[in-house]
């Protein structure tokens, strides 16, 4: 019996279509949550999915499903799917590929009028990214998005207001998106890798074995502002300096002791903010990640002192403000083998890796078997220039298809 697998030219005539959608013109896209292109690329998902005769649901935090129902009773529901909003001038494929590839795997199973025990549902997840909350959608579905995360949403309070009302969403209701571990077989998504492994490995498929924890810290050191001709350098108390002296000594710290681990200063903000004086405040946004749980706590702990030793040396006031904290997640070993043996059917070489990047796997594995794998991708990510080959593309979204047919047995 010949392999199932999805329509190519289909899929990409979808991947062309939707790339449009808050397009950069340099093949990059700028759709950040609840903006007028992230918007559009929902009310396109949504037509798209009722084209194909599919049933249409949004939930309460703004998740956007095709389903694939089951005539039978009782029937669990397979999830597959991943991100349409991006980060801002972002690449075209991160999120976007996982949604559409989760779409195409629902049209071939309903053009195969195979009867599966279960319903097939392709999601787009609300705010992946974090532009508002991080990880925003799949928290809600599983029951997990705290109320401190409501009320301080690590975008801002106004924007986030903002986004909701142009979205049509009810803050007070967005709890009730939460779903029962029992409803949910198991989540399944693809997604390009962002880094260059596969590439130098030459397999591809990356099956994910565990992701990354993550934790986001919103710093502020206060000294005191002066007037930056007439202040003796010894007698500064320059929160500007704080900050750059924090950031160059955790670069130092993670390279040195935390080689499986990353930092990153994604936002710096001086204030008052002038040429001529001296800050009195700087504001840092802080992330860290690391490949275990126990890692992440090790050189969150670390960090915390080398802030604070900053701080004293420097007779400035240190601030933090945890804005985000993702565990590290291990992948479901099921899954993973679900994924192994789509690759072996399909004479794919596979590999088993980390993940450094987060992803909305992350949460529906805190509920249910959850799994994902990686196709090669060039150009790195979270830019204009990401990359896939489109045969890679095809490859992940048949494996998909695979797995899924495996899982719902
Ligand atoms: O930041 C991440 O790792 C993901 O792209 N949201
Ligand atoms: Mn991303
Ligand atoms: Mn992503």
């Amino acid at each position: 019996m010949q392999t199932l697998r999805i329509n190519s030219s289909r899929l990409q005539k979808d991947f062309d279509e939707l790339a449009q959608i808050g397009t950069t013109g340099d093949g990059g896209v700028n759709r950040p949550t609840f903006s007028e292109s992230h918007l559009a690329a929902r009310a396109w998902f949504r037509a798209r999915t009722l084209a194909d005769g599919l049933e249409f649901r949004q939930d309460a935090a703004g998740n956007h499903s095709a389903i694939l129902r089951t005539p039978q009773p009782d029937a669990k529901t397979l999830l597959l799917g991943s991100h349409l909003d991006s980060v801002p001038n972002g690449g075209r494929f991160d999120g976007a590929l996982g949604v559409l590839a989760a779409l195409e795997v629902l049209r071939t199973v309903k053009e195969a009028g195979l009867d599966l025990p279960v319903h097939l549902e392709a999601i787009d997840f609300t705010d992946e990214e974090g532009t508002l909350i991080g990880l925003m959608g799949s928290q809600a579905l599983i029951g997990k998005l705290s109320p401190a995360e409501l009320a301080k949403p690590r975008g801002g309070r106004a924007p986030f207001e903002e986004g909701l009302t142009r979205a049509g969403l009810d803050e007070a209701v967005i709890p009730t998106a939460a779903r029962s571990r029992e409803s949910l077989v198991a989540f399944l998504e693809i997604h390009i890798e962002q880094g260059p492994r596969l590439q130098t490995s030459k397999c591809d498929i990356g099956i994910v074995t565990n992701i990354v924890g993550i934790n986001a810290n919103k710093l502020t050191f206060t000294g005191r502002a002066d007037h930056a001709g007439t202040t003796p350098m010894d007698a500064r108390r320059d929160a500007g300096l704080g900050a750059a002296t924090l950031m160059l000594r955790a670069r130092e710290e993670v390279m040195r002791d935390f080689q499986n681990c990353v930092i990153n200063f994604g936002q710096i903000s001086f204030s008052p903010g002038a040429y001529n004086i001296v800050p009195e405040r700087a504001e840092l946004a802080m992330e860290y990640r690391a490949p275990s749980q126990l890692e992440l706590e090790m050189l969150k702990s670390r960090l915390i002192d080398i802030a604070q030793q900053t701080a004293q040396q420097l007779n400035l006031k240190l601030e933090s403000e945890e804005s985000g904290c993702v565990r590290a997640t291990p992948c479901s070993l099921k899954v993973q083998d679900a994924f192994t043996a789509a690759c072996n059917t399909l004479n794919l070489r596979a590999t088993r890796l980390t993940s450094g990047a987060g992803h909305d796997t992350m949460s529906l594995a805190q509920i249910c078997p959850a799994g994902m794998i990686f196709i090669p991708s060039t150009g790195g990510s979270h830019n204009p220039g990401e990359f896939a080959r489109w045969e890679d593309c095809v490859n992940g979204a048949n494996v998909l298809l695979q797995a899924a047919l495996e899982l719902a047995k």
